[in-house]
């Protein structure tokens, strides 16, 4: 099954993607966990990169088109996967239809307020990249997955995050209708448990129509 997760900024994509992935077997391919790892290796897409994410900007098209054509050849994802944060805008959702044409799209939606009262606290594990809480997991002190120390995404500070909302609403939720009009789009109610929300999305891609 090859998958788009869409949603603003702190709908919960990468929460979800990850447990999707344990759960299906197949990879989790994040845009911004690849561009947050090239700014720690230092990489030149990294120091291209920072600037962008810094200020909650997208990245050039070009950029981060060609990342995600790479990383889609490699041996893990030939029997799927699940796309965290790209495509975000249309002209990135019209070239992965070049690369390798996915078979659904699954929008996370959360309003506004939540989304910035989840972003200014989320907790980031600094090996893996896992989400956490301030608030809704607050006796979590490292991360479950792999001990490491939770820290601040650089980007989760007010002022970015409306930036981030802002450029989400004119760029990425278009793409909303992008997939209804492909007849490829399912909506979940993401203000709900976290596993309520994944209990869902596994229900959509057990359902027949969708195999
Ligand atoms: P990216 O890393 O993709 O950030 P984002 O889209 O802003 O989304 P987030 O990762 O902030 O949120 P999420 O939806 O994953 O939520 P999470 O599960 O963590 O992109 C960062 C930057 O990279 C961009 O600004 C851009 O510069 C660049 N970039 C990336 N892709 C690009 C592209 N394709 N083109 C151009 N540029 C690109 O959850 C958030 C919080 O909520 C956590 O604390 C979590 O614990 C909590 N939470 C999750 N689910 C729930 C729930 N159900 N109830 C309560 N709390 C919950
Ligand atoms: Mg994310």
């Amino acid at each position: 099954m090859k998958i788009v997760l869409l949603g603003a900024p702190g709908a919960g994509k990468g929460t979800q993607a990850r447990l999707l992935s344990e759960s299906a077997g197949i990879p989790q391919v994040s845009t911004g966990d690849i561009f947050r790892a090239a700014i720690k290796n230092g990489t030149p897409v990294g120091l291209e990169a920072k600037a962008y994410l810094d200020r909650g900007a997208l990245v050039p098209n070009e950029v981060v088109v060609k990342i995600v054509a790479e990383r889609l050849k490699e041996e893990d994802c030939a029997g799927g996967f699940i796309l965290d944060g790209f495509p975000r805008t249309v002209a990135q959702a019209e070239a992965l239809e070049g690369i390798c044409p996915v078979d659904l799209a699954i929008d996370i939606a959360v309003g506004e307020e939540d989304l910035i009262r989840r972003l200014t606290g989320r907790l980031v594990c600094k090996n893996c990249g896992a989400s956490f809480h301030r608030d809704t997991t607050p006796s979590v002190k490292a991360c479950e997955h792999c001990g490491g120390e939770l820290v601040q995404r650089p980007d989760d500070n007010l002022e970015t995050v409306r930036n981030r909302l802002k450029v989400y609403n004119e760029q990425t939720a278009p793409l909303i209708d992008y997939y209804r009009q492909k007849g490829k789009l399912e909506v979940v109610n993401g203000e709900r448990k976290v596993e309520d929300i994944q209990g869902e999305i596994l229900k959509i891609l057990q359902s027949g129509s969708r195999k």
